[in-house]
């Protein structure tokens, strides 16, 4: 059984596509167009997200079980008995079974994501691999306090948020999430986060800009998502996937261009294209080690150890409470 966590009064289906519908007008009102990077993952976009992982130039994911399965011993070493695993944005959560392998004694493993089709695909794999781990799947956005169940609020927590998640948020959203997942982890929690590294630009260049285009379908699944909850009528085949990286500011950027003078209905509003106007869908931000050490402790966190690869692409961190 999923448990959902929404906010408000409507039924709960209601108030989260109202949400979406504010947030999008809200996003295309701008004048530079955006749209929240979470409004990717319907069941189609949890899909396309993982054939990405699988994609020979989406260097994150391999590079990161491979640290993982260098590094889970020792990463989960003094975990305290009976802890309970709480994941932020698990996904697909099959780079956590390197961890859960070496955790025989969890006493419950919670994950939260906002991808209801994800969290149940991960539930069943998890069931067959794990039958006697304790998996939770929480259908909610973490960028909100989200409550453990009563029997496990007592539980020391450990928390993990890999994937290098954490660089799709800016500098004060991410620290704002970094003192939320303290404040849900404590008292004395611990989090092990997955940080993208800086590095040579073509590599970067070439991971969003995949071949095979299906990073392109990623980014254009969301307009086909509001088209469909929406009742909108982007026409997808007038917009194009773009993914610069904009080194001034250390992030890869993903766009959908317009590729002629356009205009659009979303729910009732009518919004204006001219040719090459982009929709802003994602930042994905690179961190030096040292970066993102300062950015922790920015954001109340002690940072302990930290495991790379031997190429330097990623970095997988320790925190503490202070
Ligand atoms: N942790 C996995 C998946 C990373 S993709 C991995 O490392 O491969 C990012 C995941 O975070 C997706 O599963 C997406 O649905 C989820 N997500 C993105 N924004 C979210 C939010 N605000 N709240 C909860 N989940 C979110
Ligand atoms: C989930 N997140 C860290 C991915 C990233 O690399 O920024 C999402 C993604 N966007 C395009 N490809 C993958």
């Amino acid at each position: 059984m999923l448990s959902t966590l929404h906010r408000g009064d409507a039924g709960p289906a209601t108030a989260a596509r109202e949400e979406f519908r504010r947030d999008v007008v809200a996003g295309l009102s701008k004048r530079q167009k955006s749209l929240p990077c979470r409004y990717f993952y319907d069941d189609r976009g949890s899909v396309l997200f993982e054939q990405i992982t699988e994609l020979p130039e989406y260097y994150p994911t391999r590079t990161e079980a491979a640290i993982l399965k260098a590094s889970a011993a020792e990463m989960v070493a003094d975990f305290p008995a009976g802890a309970v695993l709480v994941e932020f944005g698990s996904g697909s959560s099959r780079k956590t079974e390197l961890l859960l392998r070496q955790l025989p004694g969890l006493r419950a493993y919670v994950m939260i994501d906002v991808s209801a089709g994800a969290l149940e695909d991960a539930r069943q794999r998890l069931g067959q691999t794990f039958p006697r781990l304790d998996v939770r799947p929480v259908v909610a956005d973490f960028s909100y306090p989200v409550a453990l169940a009563p029997d496990l609020q007592g539980a020391p927590k450990i928390g993990l948020f890999p994937g290098s998640t954490i660089g799709n948020l800016g500098q004060p959203e991410a620290q704002r999430l970094l003192r939320l997942f303290r404040a849900v982890l404590s008292p004395g929690g611990r989090l092990i986060v997955g940080v993208d590294l800086k590095k040579d630009t073509g590599l970067l260049h070439a991971a969003y800009n995949d071949a095979a285009g299906v990073t392109a379908a990623f980014n254009l699944n969301l307009l086909a998502r509001i088209n469909r909850e929406l009742e909108a009528d982007f026409d997808l085949a007038a917009f194009a996937h773009n993914a610069p990286y904009n080194a001034r500011d250390g992030r890869i950027e993903m766009h959908l261009v317009s590729r002629k003078r356009q205009s659009v209905r979303v729910g009732g509003c009518t919004f204006a294209f001219a040719e090459g106007e982009s929709i802003h869908t994602e930042n994905s931000y690179k961190y030096s080690i040292a970066q993102f050490r300062s950015l922790a402790v920015s954001s109340g966190w002690t940072p302990r150890q930290v495991w790379t690869d031997p190429g330097q692409l990623f970095s997988v961190h320790e925190l503490v409470s202070a």
